[in-house]
């Protein structure tokens, strides 16, 4: 089970920060070998380097054990399409890949709720679940890869949380490996629960620092039977935003209220195979797709009026609505792709700021300006329903000099600017380790000291994801 390394068994850099792009961890891919097999004297903490991957909570438990005893850290390794570098192996020790444990173990109709195991990939749950007329509704935009644990680890959020909620609204109980190799159970497999202190959703958004997530209950819901999806261009990314309150105070709760600025969709149309037939002219330099689900789809087209009688007001072009799934699948698909296109077209940095969602055009306005005076563009998009910007910052014709020593000032007054509108710096990628000189902006001293109380207490030893968060 174990790989040692250099000197020893399998290959000589496993897990290395300098050898792995954040989000993208180089995992050796020697044979598995047999813990039992290997003089754990030869395992010295500094030496030892490899990849775990365990099939039980037990098994956990087995190598935390080990690892407090003998201060090796241990990085857990989910789906790897985290964006703050959670499961940067930023120490030698050991990788742990979660990967074998991906059952979904029970889908419990008459309660409805799933029990699942980590690994399980968030599109084939919702997928296993919709089967039975069930709904799981987070939908992180890389739900096609990306695991059930992965999402618990970051409280991850995606499009249909603005009318749904996020993973940690959805997750009733979980078991839990504590860093010092204790199994628990967080909570009770019900929708309330006022008894004791809420360790559920201490867990939830704890980024592996807590404990590993060995098993979850989830709720899920009645699927809705019907959705409308409506692009709608702009002519100013600003009158865009200040279209999404508005949508909500003229009451509708769409299912999805997406932003992508202009570079975005052209990236992304760019990046695709069998991009979807949009007419985009020159003047539509934002856009917004909206979705409205529910039973009634009499009342989601009275919702669509709404929307589009609204949209008018912020000075939108004409709105395209999908008449076909294949359509809808078609828009999805832009929409998911838009991160993993910026990736593609240039060196980049993305920040996943949040804002109440009225703030949202001031947010937009403030990092353009931000950009205009450290030198950078950015390409911004996300999930505007919810105020959650994504802010791509390109590097485009930066130096690298200016990329390095400069940029972090730039990030640092918009991460600023993102608190003084009430807003904090990560709304659904979490902290990990690409963040965390930014805490001080979103917590005083005395929040931080609270929290790191709280890891000292479940890691005495800080084996468990040493680096990330603080
Ligand atoms: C998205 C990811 C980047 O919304 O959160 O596309
Ligand atoms: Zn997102």
């Amino acid at each position: 089970m174990f790989i040692a390394g250099a000197g020893g068994l399998g290959c000589p850099v496993a897990l290395n920060l300098t050898t792995a792009g954040i989000g993208n961890i180089r995992i050796c891919d020697t044979d598995i070998v047999d813990i039992s097999n290997l003089n754990r004297q030869f395992l010295h903490p500094e030496k030892s380097i490899g990849v775990e991957k365990p099939v039980s909570a037990i098994e956990i438990s087995q190598i935390m054990q080990y690892a407090n005893q003998y201060s090796i850290p241990v990085t857990p390794i989910g789906a790897l399409t985290g964006l703050s570098g959670g499961a940067l192996a930023i120490h030698e020790g050991i990788g742990l890949s979660m990967e074998r444990m991906n059952q979904i173990l029970k889908i419990d109709e008459q309660n409805m709720q799933v029990i699942t195991q980590p690994a399980v990939i968030t599109e084939e749950l919702q997928n296993a679940v919709a089967a039975k007329g069930l709904y799981y509704a987070p939908d992180p935009a890389s739900r096609g890869t990306c695991s059930i644990g992965g999402n618990l680890a970051e409280n991850s959020g995606g499009p249909r949380a603005v009318k749904y909620g996020v993973t940690k609204d959805f997750v009733l109980n979980l078991e839990v490996v504590l860093p010092t190799g204790e199994i628990i159970n967080t909570g009770a497999n019900t929708l309330k629960n006022s008894t004791g202190y809420n360790l559920t959703q201490l867990m939830v958004g704890s980024e592996g620092t807590l404990g590993i997530i060995t098993k979850a209950v989830l709720k899920l819901l009645p699927l809705p039977k019907h959705n409308l999806l409506m692009l709608v261009p702009f002519q100013s990314p600003t009158k865009a935003c200040e279209a999404v309150a508005a949508i909500f105070n003229a009451g509708i709760t769409p299912s999805a209220m997406e932003f992508m600025e202009r570079d975005a969709i052209d990236w992304t149309m760019g990046f695709v195979d069998n991009p979807p037939n949009i007419n985009l002219k020159d003047e539509h330099q934002a856009h917004l797709l909206i979705e409205v689900d529910g039973n009634d789809i009499e009342s989601l087209y009275k919702d669509c009026e709404v929307i589009s009688e609204v949209v008018l007001k912020y000075n939108a072009d004409e709105v395209l609505f999908a008449d076909s799934e294949a359509q809808k699948e078609a828009l999805w698909f832009l929409r998911r792709r838009v991160g993993e296109a910026v990736k593609a077209n240039s060196v980049y940095k993305e920040e996943d700021t949040v804002v109440p969602r009225y703030e949202l055009p001031k947010l937009l306005e403030g990092v353009k300006k931000i950009g205009d005076k450290y030198g950078f563009t950015s390409v911004c998009y996300g999930h505007a329903g919810d105020g959650n910007l994504h802010i791509n910052i390109i590097k485009g014709n930066l130096s690298d000099a200016a990329w390095k020593n400069e940029l972090p000032k730039g990030i640092r007054e918009i991460f600023e600017l993102t608190v003084s509108l009430g807003g904090t710096i990560s709304g659904e990628h979490g902290i990990g380790y690409v963040q965390k000189d930014y805490m001080d902006i979103a917590f005083s001293e005395v929040e931080l000291n609270l929290m790191r109380s709280i890891k000292q207490l479940f890691d005495p030893n800080e084996v468990l994801n040493p680096g990330k968060i603080f």
